[in-house]
C-alpha cells in the first residue's frame, strides 16, 4: 500500500536487519525503526510499535530468526533459543498468530543439522510467513468483494456503508489488510463505498490508523466515537459490519478488539450483516469455547485514564479521569459465533460454525 506516495509493507528486510513502521507515531509522523536483536523485536510487539495479529506473527518470526542467527557457537543452542522464544511469546497473549509463527519457525529450526542451517531455515520461514500473509489478505479481498458488489447492486449503485472497528487494515498485516481488503478491492473496482471508522478507545487504532490508511488510499470515510454504531444501524446507515480477528475458535467465536462484541449485538438487533475477515493463521483450531478459552490481554490503566494527541507539532498526553479513580483496560472481547454472519478467509466465505470452518480447512479435522 502507499504512504505519502511511497509503496510500503509494514515489515521488511534491509541488509542484515529488519525494519518496521513505528505505528505509535502515526498518523502524524512516519518513523521507520530498525530491529537488530531479539529484544528489539519483543519490545516492538509489547510496546505496540507493530500491532495487529498477522503483523505480530511476522515480527515474532523474524525475531526468532534473528535470535537463531546470533547465538554464539560456544553457547547452549537450545537453551538460548528457548529463552528467545519465551521472550517473544510473553509479549502479547491474545493474537494467536504470534504463537503459530513461533511454532512454525521452531519446527523449521529443528530440521536443521547445524547452527548455520538452522538460522537459514528460520529466516526462510519468517519470509514465508510474511509473503503468505500478503497472499492471504489479497485472497480475503477477492472473496469479500462480491458481498460489497451485491449490496451495491441492491442499492442501485448508491454508496455501500461499511462499519469497521479498530485497525484490521494493512498496518495490522503486511499488506492489504483483512477487514479492509474487500473495501480496497471494491474501491479499486469503482464501487462507491464509505467507511464508518470506530475511533476504538483506548488506543484509538481506528481514528489514528484506519482513518490514515483510508485517507491515503482515497476511500471516503468518517471517524465516529465508539458508541455511535448502534444509532447508525438503527437508522439504516450501515449496510455491513466488517471487522478483523485476533483469535477465532474452531467453532467460530471471534476475539477482536474490545468493543467488537457490542457492535455485533447492535448488528444482530438491526439485521445488519456482521462479517469477520481473517486468515487461517488467526484460527485457533485447538479451542472450542472462545469466552472461556481465549486469553484476554489487560493493558496498563494509563491508556484509559490518559489520552495522547498531536499538539503544535508534537505528541502530548493529557489526563482524562480523576487522580484517585481506578481504571480497567481489557484489550479484547469475544463475539459468540451466533452473532457472526460469516467468516471471510483466504479459502472463501463460510459460516461461523465448526462444520463450515472445517469444510474450508479439512486438514484440521
Ligand atoms: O491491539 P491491536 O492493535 O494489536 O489489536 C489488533 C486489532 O487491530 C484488531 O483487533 C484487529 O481487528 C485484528 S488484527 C487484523
Amino acid at each position: 500500500m502507499k504512504l505519502e506516495g511511497r509503496s510500503f509493507r509494514t515489515i521488511w528486510e534491509k541488509d542484515d536487519l529488519v525494519q518496521i513502521i513505528d505505528q505509535r507515531r502515526l498518523p502524524h509522523e512516519l518513523v521507520i525503526k530498525d530491529l537488530r536483536e531479539v529484544v528489539d523485536f519483543a519490545g516492538a510487539i509489547r510496546e505496540m510499535l507493530v500491532r495487529g495479529a498477522p503483523l505480530i506473527g511476522a515480527t515474532a518470526a523474524y525475531g526468532l530468526a534473528t535470535a537463531a542467527r546470533s547465538i554464539p557457537v560456544e553457547a547452549d543452542y537450545d537453551a538460548r533459543l528457548g529463552e528467545a522464544r519465551k521472550l517473544l511469546a510473553g509479549t502479547r497473549p491474545t493474537a494467536v498468530d504470534l504463537f503459530h509463527a513461533l511454532e512454525r519457525v521452531t519446527t523449521a529450526i529443528d530440521r536443521g543439522s547445524s547452527p548455520t542451517e538452522k538460522a537459514h531455515l528460520a529466516l526462510e520461514t519468517a519470509r514465508e510467513i510474511t509473503e503468505e500473509s500478503v497472499v492471504y489478505c489479497r485472497q480475503i479481498g477477492e472473496y469479500g468483494l462480491p458481498l460489497i458488489r451485491q449490496i451495491s447492486r441492491r442499492k442501485n449503485g448508491g454508496p455501500v456503508n461499511v462499519l469497521t472497528h479498530c485497525n484490521a487494515g494493512w498496518l495490522a498485516c503486511i499488506d492489504f489488510g483483512t477487514a479492509t481488503a474487500p473495501i480496497y478491492a471494491a474501491h479499486a473496482e469503482g464501487i462507491p463505498i464509505h467507511v464508518w471508522v470506530d475511533e476504538t478507545r483506548p488506543r484509538n487504532q481506528g481514528a489514528r490508523l484506519t482513518a490514515y490508511e483510508l485517507q491515503q488510499e482515497g476511500v471516503p470515510h468518517t471517524v465516529i466515537a465508539d458508541n455511535t454504531g448502534g444509532h447508525l444501524m438503527q437508522h439504516g446507515m450501515v449496510d455491513l459490519v466488517l471487522v478483523g480477528s485476533d483469535r477465532t475458535t474452531r467453532t467460530g467465536d471471534v476475539a477482536n478488539k474490545i468493543g467488537t462484541y457490542l457492535k455485533a449485538l447492535a448488528a444482530y438487533d438491526n439485521q445488519v450483516p456482521f462479517y469477520v475477515a481473517l486468515p487461517s493463521t488467526s484460527i485457533d483450531f485447538s479451542l472450542r469455547d472462545g469466552r472461556t478459552g481465549i486469553p484476554i490481554e489487560q493493558r496498563n490503566a494509563r491508556e484509559v485514564t490518559h489520552i495522547e494527541g498531536w499538539l503544535d507539532g508534537k505528541w502530548e498526553e493529557v489526563q482524562l479521569s480523576p487522580n484517585a479513580s481506578p481504571a480497567a483496560n481489557y484489550g479484547f472481547d469475544v463475539t459468540p459465533a451466533r452473532l457472526v454472519t460469516g467468516l471471510i478467509t483466504e479459502r472463501g466465505i463460510c459460516g461461523a460454525d465448526e462444520a463450515a470452518i472445517l469444510s474450508l480447512f479439512p486438514e484440521r479435522r
